[in-house]
């Protein structure tokens, strides 16, 4: 099973299209592939999900307690916001995870600018848009070889 894991909440199906001014123009299946191509750089095995359901997010991360999961990259989208679910699952399985966001949250409407992950998270990126998945990815896999 794959060590990496890559969550990607609400609406991120539609990056590419979606506010290009905040989430960019790159599609998430070529975030994707980047991601595939640096790990199988590193030798090391990467699984995605993305989801619009929350609840498939909060199955997914307690799976990964016992697949073989060592390390969480996740842009919760707007669950950020909102979900105690999500944290108490996180904090539940108690693997390290990366909170990672395209648009900078802290720049935007006071709604965004609170996170149920951050204060959790090994790291937190934002605002660096699609390059901040391979900044996560990049900090995951040292994470990992550091081990
Ligand atoms: C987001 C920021 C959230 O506030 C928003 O709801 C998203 C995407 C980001 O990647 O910048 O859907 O997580």
């Amino acid at each position: 099973m794959a060590e990496l894991l890559v969550l990607n909440g609400p609406n991120l199906n539609l990056l590419g299209a979606r506010e290009p001014g905040h989430y960019g123009t790159t599609s998430l299946a070529a975030i994707e592939a980047r991601l595939t191509t640096l790990a199988a750089e590193t030798s090391h095995s990467i699984a995605f999900l993305q989801t619009n359901a929350e609840h498939e997010l909060v199955a997914r991360i307690h799976e990964a307690a016992h697949d073989g999961t060592r390390f969480i990259v996740f842009n919760p989208a707007a669950f950020t916001h909102t979900s105690v679910a999500l944290r108490d699952a996180l904090v539940a399985v108690g693997l390290p995870f990366i909170e990672i966001h395209l648009s900078n949250i802290y720049g935007r409407e006071a709604f965004r600018q609170h996170s149920f992950f951050s204060d959790v998270a090994t790291g937190v990126i934002s605002g660096l848009g699609a390059l901040g998945y391979e900044l996560a990815l990049t900090a995951a896999i040292s994470h990992l070889q550091s081990r």
